[in-house]
């Protein structure tokens, strides 16, 4: 089976990919920096994935502590994997920055990190002959969406530092599958709200800080760890008043990276561009009182304004996924606040440490 190299691998999507990937017999160098993430996410994604002592769990996944923009680990991981008769086959690039925020204030390392990191992997990449890449992408280029459901075609009009970066790597991944015809095999996928967790429990979100995003910050106030959640708006046009969101259960994101995946190792170089998203509207509320359901009581909220940045309803048009990939989500909101709380019930505190 074909080894891969994921980048930013110990972090949120990452991690529930690696699971994913190792069920499905592929064989994974992680390269992260912890700058995010746990060690330990990834000492329960081999637990989780079934690989024994007796399989050789160094040979499954190897972690590689280090940075996309650091050529010499790149070059390393990509010479070691030929050394040892198996050479790198894929790429899927998590590793990035992604506080919409910290982007606004510090622009430079957003383009250093996510533009500049994005350039070293793939000029290591090309180097060693490998054209196979999964590029995590974001919704937040479609800024204030014209239409919703949002279809592939929608204008790239990003908001912010963060989006301006996610557009400038997709940008140059297009120039380059132009300059080579038939040589590169991309995908870029435009992630909407990924949330949720394991069903297991025994990975998830664990934010940095205060989280910036509704859904860990939901399960922070169900857990005890934060007092109220704060509802930005009440008065959208939406049918409650509050921002509507297209929220993906991570498990079914994890599979629509397996299925780009076998979809450009199997079929002829394409650069493919696709909307990871459930094609559903669900509103700020409708996230609360699900949430309350499935952690057995209500979760305190205020609305309160709105705030900048915000648009009224974001909502993907997944059928493209579905007819290029044969991939759609399966998993329900219940789904996604159950499997949420189990995590966050289990691990109030997250991984406890990053690195
Ligand atoms: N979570 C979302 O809402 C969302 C939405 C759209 C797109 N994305 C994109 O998906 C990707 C993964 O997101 P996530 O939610 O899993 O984030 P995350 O922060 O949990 O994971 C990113 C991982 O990359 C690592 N990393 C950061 N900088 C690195 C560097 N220079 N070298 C090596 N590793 C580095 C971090 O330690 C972390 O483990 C990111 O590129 C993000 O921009 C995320």
């Amino acid at each position: 089976m074909a080894k891969l190299l994921i980048t930013g691998g110990a972090g949120f999507i990452g991690s529930h990919t690696c699971v994913v990937l190792l069920e499905a017999g592929y064989d994974l160098v992680v390269l992260d920096d912890f700058s995010n993430s746990s060690s330990r996410a990834l000492d329960r994604v081999i637990a989780l994935a079934g690989i024994t002592p007796s399989e050789s769990s160094a040979k499954r996944l190897v972690t590689v502590p280090g940075s996309i923009n650091n050529s010499l680990v790149l070059e390393k991981v990509f010479r070691e994997a030929i050394e040892t008769g198996q050479p790198i086959e894929g790429v899927i690039h998590f590793a990035g920055l992604k506080a919409v925020g910290e982007s606004v204030a510090d622009p430079l390392r957003y383009w250093h990190v996510n533009v500049g990191g994005s350039i070293s992997l793939i000029n290591v990449m090309a180097a060693f002959s490998c054209h196979t890449l999964v590029f995590s992408s974001s919704a937040t280029l479609y800024g204030y969406p014209d239409q919703v459901p949002i279809p592939e075609t929608a204008p790239i009009q990003p908001i912010n530092p963060y989006g301006h970066s996610k557009a400038a790597v997709e940008r140059l991944l297009n120039d380059l599958a132009a300059s080579a015809p038939g040589q590169w095999r991309i995908a870029c996928l435009r992630y909407f709200n990924p949330v949720g967790a394991h069903a297991s429990g025994r990975i998830g979100e664990d934010p940095l800080g205060i989280p910036n995003n509704l859904f860990p910050f939901v399960s922070q106030v169900a857990v005890g760890r934060r007092e109220r959640l704060q509802i930005f708006g009440g008065d959208w046009s939406t049918p409650d008043g509050t921002c509507v969101r297209d929220y993906i259960h991570v498990m079914d994101l994890a599979e629509g990276h397996k299925a780009a995946l076998d979809c450009l190792l199997t079929e002829a170089p394409q650069l493919l561009t696709l909307n990871l998203g459930s094609g559903r509207g669900i509103s700020v509320l409708e996230v609360v009182n699900a949430f309350g359901q499935a952690c057995g009581q209500p979760v305190p909220h205020t609305i309160v304004d709105r705030r900048p940045g915000d648009a009224a309803i974001t909502v993907a048009d997944p059928s493209e996924a579905l007819r290029r990939l044969g991939w759609s989500t399966r998993r329900s909101l219940d789904d996604i606040c159950r499997d949420g709380w189990a995590w966050q019930s289990a691990n109030p505190a997250g991984y406890g440490q990053r690195g």
